[in-house]
C-alpha cells in the first residue's frame, strides 16, 4: 500500500532515511516522498515536496546508471553534507575543527574509471553497473569521464569481444598517461597463445600505451607516465592514482603547506610519489608504501628527474611494521595518506616520536577522527581539515587534515 514519508536524513550510502529507518535512493532530508514500503526499502518512490536543493539531474543517462547518487542534489548541498560527514565524525571523537571550504573537482575530470564490459550477441555492451543491479548501463553522455576517457570506451568493447566470456562481467580500469591509454583487464579469459597474439594486436591498432591481463603486461608500446611534479612515473598496471588531477593538485597543496618548512619528509602509504616526488623539490623524502612494485617505480621516476632532492623509497607494511619513533625523529614532517582502514598502528608510533607537523590524507572519515583522537591526546592540535571532493555526485568523502604539535611530553 501507498504510504507518505518524510525524509530526516541522508546515509553514508547518499540515501533518503525516513524513521523506521527505511532507506529511501535519490532523496533528500526535509522531503516528503510516497512509495510502496518493502522491507526497509520504499519502491515506486515519488517525490511529493521537493526539497529547495533538489535540481534535475545533469546526466541524461541518472535515472539507471549506478556510477552516481547525488545527481539530484545541488553542488552546494552535496559539499555541505560532505563536510557535516566529516564534522559529525570529529564531534564523535570529542573533536571541533576548523572546516576549509570544500574543493570539487569539475564535472568530466576523471583520469581514471573501472569500466564494466560484457560480451553480447551483438558485439559488446561496456559501461558503469546500474543502480542496485547487475545490469551494465551504457554512458554514452557521462558527466564524470575526462572526454578522453570516455571516447576509449569503445577499446573496452573491443577486448570484450575477444577474450570475454558469455558469460562474464569483465572489468576494464581505463587511465589517461601521459603516452595515452594504460589499460588494466580483470575478469576475463584466461590467457593462451592466441589470445596475447590478438591482445597484442588490438594494443598495437588502437595505439594503447600499455595493456594488462590480470595484472599480465601484454603490451607496453609506450610507458604510461604520470607527471607528478618534476617527475615521470609510470606506475604498475592498476595501481593507485589519484581519481582526478585536479583533486590531487588540491590534496598536494594541503600537503604542501602543512610540509612547507620542512628539510626531511616521511611520505607514508607514498603509492608511486603522488606527493613524495613534488615535495623533493625541497625536502628530502623517505617514501614508504607496502607495495614493492610501487616503490620502484617511485624510485625509478625519481632517478630519471632533475632538480630534486635526494627521495629514498621502503616497502613495508605500515599496519604489522609501523615506522617507529627511533626511525620517525629524522623527519621533521610526516605525511599520510592510507586506506580506508587509517593508520592506527602507524598514528600509535606518531603519537610517541612527536615529529613537528602530520599532514593526514583520509578517504574515510570514520578512520581518520579515530586516529586524529589519538594525535590530539598525544598533544596535537588539529589546525584544519579540508574536504576535497574527486568524487562528485557520490556519498564517497574524502579530506585533507594538518596538524602541528602543540606540547611536547604529556
Ligand atoms: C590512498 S592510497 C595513497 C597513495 C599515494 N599517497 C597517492 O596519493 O597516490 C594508499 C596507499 O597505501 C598503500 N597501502 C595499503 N595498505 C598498506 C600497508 N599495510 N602498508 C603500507 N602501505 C599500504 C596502498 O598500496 C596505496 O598505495
Amino acid at each position: 500500500m501507498t504510504q507518505e514519508i518524510t525524509i530526516i536524513r541522508l546515509g553514508h550510502q547518499g540515501d533518503g532515511i525516513a524513521p523506521g529507518p527505511i532507506y529511501v535512493p535519490r532523496a533528500l532530508p526535509g522531503e516528503v516522498v510516497s512509495g510502496t514500503p518493502e522491507g526497509d526499502r520504499l519502491a515506486d518512490m515519488r517525490v511529493v515536496t521537493p526539497s529547495p536543493h533538489r535540481v534535475a539531474p545533469p546526466c541524461r543517462h541518472y535515472r539507471a546508471c549506478g556510477g552516481c547518487q547525488l545527481q539530484h542534489a545541488s553542488d552546494g548541498f552535496v559539499a555541505e553534507w560532505k563536510q557535516e560527514v566529516v564534522r559529525a565524525a570529529l564531534a564523535a571523537q570529542g573533536i571541533e575543527a576548523v572546516m576549509r571550504p570544500v574543493h570539487t573537482s569539475p564535472p568530466r575530470s576523471r583520469r581514471r574509471a573501472t569500466i564494466a564490459v560484457r560480451r553480447t550477441k551483438k558485439g559488446a555492451l561496456a559501461g558503469f553497473h546500474g543502480r542496485a543491479s547487475d545490469v551494465i548501463t551504457e554512458i554514452s553522455d557521462c558527466q564524470l569521464l575526462d572526454p578522453a576517457l570516455l571516447a576509449a570506451i569503445p577499446v573496452a568493447e573491443a577486448l570484450a569481444m575477444l577474450g570475454g566470456s558469455r558469460k562474464g562481467v569483465m572489468a576494464v580500469t581505463l587511465t589517461l598517461s601521459d603516452a595515452g591509454l594504460d589499460v588494466a583487464v580483470r575478469g576475463g579469459k584466461p590467457l593462451d597463445g592466441p589470445l596475447e597474439v590478438a591482445l597484442g594486436q588490438l594494443a598495437e591498432a588502437q595505439g594503447l600505451a600499455r595493456l594488462a591481463w590480470e595484472g599480465e603486461v601484454i603490451a607496453m608500446r609506450h610507458p604510461p607516465t604520470q607527471r607528478f611534479g618534476k617527475a615521470a612515473v609510470a606506475p604498475p598496471p592498476g595501481a593507485f592514482l589519484q581519481a582526478t588531477r585536479d583533486g590531487e593538485q588540491a590534496l598536494l597543496a594541503a600537503v604542501r603547506e602543512t610540509a612547507r618548512n620542512a628539510r626531511r619528509v616521511a611520505d607514508l602509504f607514498a603509492g608511486c610519489g603522488t606527493f613524495a616526488l613534488p615535495l623533493a623539490e625541497t625536502a628530502e623524502v623517505h617514501a614508504v608504501e607496502g607495495e614493492a612494485a610501487m616503490t620502484v617505480a617511485l624510485d625509478q621516476g625519481w632517478r630519471r628527474a632533475a632538480g630534486l632532492k635526494r627521495v629514498t623509497t621502503e616497502a613495508r607494511d605500515l599496519f604489522r611494521r609501523p615506522l617507529l619513533p627511533d626511525e620517525l625523529a629524522a623527519f621533521d614532517a610526516v605525511v599520510l595518506d592510507p586506506p580506508r582502514a587509517g593508520a592506527e598502528a602507524q598514528v600509535a608510533e606518531l603519537a610517541r616520536a612527536k615529529p613537528p607537523v602530520i599532514a593526514y590524507v583520509s578517504c574515510n572519515p570514520v578512520t581518520f577522527a579515530r586516529d586524529a583522537k589519538t594525535l590530539v591526546q598525544a598533544g596535537y592540535r588539529l589546525n584544519w581539515v579540508q574536504v576535497v571532493d574527486q568524487f562528485r555526485w557520490s556519498a564517497h568523502v574524502e579530506l585533507a587534515a594538518s596538524f602541528s604539535r602543540v606540547h611536547i611530553g604529556g
